[in-house]
């Protein structure tokens, strides 16, 4: 008999057989209209649309229609314009943006569907601007807490990155706005980025360095690429022909751009043959770039066929079909109440609880009649600064502003500087000196403002200056003298909470020792201190965790501890390998400060029944994963579940454990949740570079439903067969 369901089945495979029967004939019907066009088009013409003709744009060709091909940065927002020729404000008032929370923040909340919004904001207003191209999102592995850029970046683990990739990627391209996902790929440190060699095995690329690229091709249908500024195994990322031609265009199937980094070029013959489409912000006059005259001469002397020119700017207008001349075309809109909600619901479920073992929080506003808010940062803005992109914002909460906006009727608010941020990026060393010094007099006033309150929120951390693209920081160390700040504020009011601002692991062992309270926030968008003061007064649980671990000392650390970073005569050999991030610590047994994917709620969380619909599988086939999750506290919150897999008797080296399934879920008190969850066989497999293929070994898996990298807390086994 045919049941309901069956019937269902069927009409919902028809639908969708339907639906990609008609995609393809689309696409088919495109690249007839796209070769139509570039068989009209004369050589000089196409040379044009490769390379570009201004700081954010490359050419189009009037005659035929083509538009040119705007592009703007991201991640953090859209960025104000600016001239066409140089980086300074071209003083437009109708640019001012939401700024979004950084990349490890988006990280932080876990959750796919802020990615989404983050991409959907993105899109929306870069269509307000008219850009075709937002260069967002970034997602280079964090390999070394100390880059630079690991506040733009995702995490350190690749399955976590590419589920947010997928969502930002979806997000952006859902307004018609091709994503250019960034930097393709094994850019993780800023030191020497421009000039650096990164040895990494073929085995970590696949699997640590990959992954969340190949996500986001293949599954978000990112529309463009950016090469990344250092070579790989002694090819430059923008002529390397293993990473562009090989992988992302034949195997991973990428129909759309390469571009390069801003003058990340350096060759025209390698990188027009090996991969790269558009260059892009390279200096001297734009028809003397590589891609210019020296392309159009170089296709005529044979060394770059035309077969290979036409591949690219088929490239250009099947990305710019998707985009700028796309049909229904959405007109977009900038800094929308829709978009300032966005951004809240991003920052509070960032926010990471990292200590409450006083229950001083949440803050009861009935008891507290006043706050000391005390540090540079709980009036700072972080929108901007540094150097690399950031967003002209139409507006930003400071903590401060949240913190009377959310407990100004209740209680006396008072603020105090603590420290003095004297770092700027652009300074030399010397210039610098002196920044990592307390401020004995900043110091005293804030003792003596908390010695008068019943709460002192401490607002500490870096900034955008100290947190810079084309700078790493030197050591873990939080800078500006705020230990001192710390430990002087809480002995003088030992209700004080730390709050501390930041996208990257810093070196908090004292604070965890001596303090009872602590928050994390990052750089957290337009709505950043409204979020952080729904946190501190629980109209907000938080749920966020720590998208990368916290090392007790940075030698800990596989790259510190294996010296291969910076690396030396500019080459950094990856000698850790597979062994990035947490499954480094797990592998080797090193208790790190705060582990991956820690963080606390205001409840508390049951595991059980960890159960799988099979006790066996084999390749191909996928495994469904149920686990029950009770709310055992008095408050809704959100609880992030962690699946992660462990191979036992594994003939090859394996980390101790990877993430392959999470999953956020909100939970009333008292109430139990039953999570589901599924992992494809095919995803526990490793990379062999013996056979230069995935291999899924047979055997025993166990899988652990996990509050935390550490927190493991319930284990089952199943077996895959041959
Ligand atoms: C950065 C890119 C950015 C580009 C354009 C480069 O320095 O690495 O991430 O998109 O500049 O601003």
């Amino acid at each position: 008999m045919i049941s309901i369901k069956h019937i269902i089945t069927s009409l919902a495979l028809l639908f969708l057989f339907k639906g990609v029967e008609a995609q393809n004939k689309n696409e088919t019907a495109l690249k007839d209209k796209i070769n139509g066009i570039i068989k009209k088009m004369t050589l000089e013409e196409k040379i044009n649309m490769l390379h570009g003709n201004a700081l954010f744009s490359s050419t189009g060709v009037q005659r035929l229609g083509i538009p040119e091909l705007t592009c703007d940065d991201g991640p953090l927002g859209v960025r104000e314009e600016i001239k066409r020729f140089d980086w300074a404000s071209a003083n437009w008032t109708t640019d001012s943006a939401t700024f979004l929370p950084n990349g490890s923040a988006i990280a932080a909340t876990w959750n796919p569907v802020m990615a989404n919004k983050y991409g959907v904001v993105i899109g929306e207003e870069a269509n307000a601007r008219k850009k075709n191209i937002m260069l967002a999102p970034a997602f280079n592995i964090c390999r070394m807490p100390l880059c630079g850029r690991t506040y733009e970046y995702y995490s350190e683990d690749p399955y976590l990155n590419g589920q947010l990739a997928i969502q930002s990627v979806k997000g952006i391209q859902s307004q018609h706005v091709a994503a250019c996902i960034k930097h393709f790929a094994a850019n993780n440190q800023e030191l020497n980025r421009d000039s650096v060699n990164a040895l990494v095995d073929e085995r970590a690329l696949r699997e640590i360095y990959f992954p969340a690229f190949k996500a986001a091709v293949q599954q978000g249908n990112a529309y463009a690429v950016m090469s990344a500024y250092n070579k790989i195994n002694g090819y430059w990322c923008s002529e390397n022909d293993f990473l562009l031609n090989k992988v992302l265009k034949n195997e991973w199937g990428f129909k759309g751009v390469v571009m390069s980094d801003w003058a990340g070029t350096h060759h025209t013959v390698a990188a027009a043959n090996n991969g790269l489409d558009i260059e892009m912000g390279s200096s001297g006059p734009y028809d003397q770039w590589y891609f210019a005259n020296p392309l159009l001469e170089a296709v005529k002397a044979g060394q770059v066929s035309v077969k290979i020119i036409d591949d690219k700017v088929r490239r250009i207008l099947w990305l710019m079909y998707h985009t700028s001349i796309s049909t229904n075309h959405p007109k977009g809109s900038i800094a929308t109440p829709a978009h300032t909600k966005a951004a809240y619901d991003i920052a509070s479920e960032s926010i990471v609880l990292l200590k409450n073992d006083e229950h001083l929080l949440p803050l009861n506003t009935r008891s507290i009649k006043s706050i000391a808010v005390i540090g540079d940062n709980a009036t700072r803005t972080f929108a901007l600064g540094g150097y690399g992109a950031g967003v002209k914002a139409k507006y930003e909460v400071t903590a401060l502003e949240g913190i009377k906006s959310r407990f100004g009727k209740t209680a006396k608010i008072s603020f105090a500087r603590g420290y003095r941020a004297n770092y700027l990026a652009n300074n030399t060393d010397a210039q610098n000196s002196g920044y990592d010094q307390p401020d004995q007099k900043l110091i005293s006033e804030a003792v003596a403002l908390a010695k008068t309150t019943d709460v002192a929120v401490l607002c500490i951390g870096s900034n955008r200056e100290y947190e810079s693209e084309g700078h790493d920081r030197k050591s873990l160390t939080l800078p500006f003298g705020e230990q001192a700040l710390v430990n002087a504020v809480s002995a003088a009011n030992p209700n004080t909470v730390i709050v501390i601002m930041a996208g990257a692991p810093y070196d908090l062992n004292e604070i965890k020792k001596l303090n009872h309270t602590i928050v994390w926030s990052w750089f957290n968008g337009s709505e950043a201190g409204n979020a952080l003061a729904d946190v501190l007064k629980g109209a907000v649980n938080p749920s966020g965790r720590l998208p990368f671990t916290f090392p007790v000392s940075l030698n800990d650390s596989p790259a510190a501890s294996l010296n291969t970073y910076p690396g030396k005569d500019l080459t950094a050999d990856y000698k850790e390998g597979i062994l990035v991030g947490y499954r480094w610590y797990d592998t080797r047994k090193i208790d790190p400060l705060y582990c991956f994917g820690y963080g606390l709620s205001y409840t508390k969380f049951e595991y059980s029944g960890l159960g799988t619909d099979k006790n066996s599988y084999q390749s191909g086939d996928k495994i469904t994963i149920r686990v029950k999750v009770r709310n055992a506290g008095n408050v809704a919150g959100k609880e992030v579940v962690q699946l992660y897999v462990r191979k036992i008797n594994s003939a090859v080296s394996r980390a101790d454990k990877e993430l392959k399934a999470f999953k956020k879920v909100m939970i009333l008190p008292a109430k139990t949740s039953i999570v589901s969850m599924s992992i494809p066989v095919n995803d526990l497999a490793y990379f062999d570079t013996q056979l230069h293929k995935w291999i899924v070994e047979p055997g025993k898996y166990e899988l652990l439903a996990a509050s935390s990298s550490a927190d493991i807390r319930q284990v089952t086994s199943i077996n895959i067969s041959k």
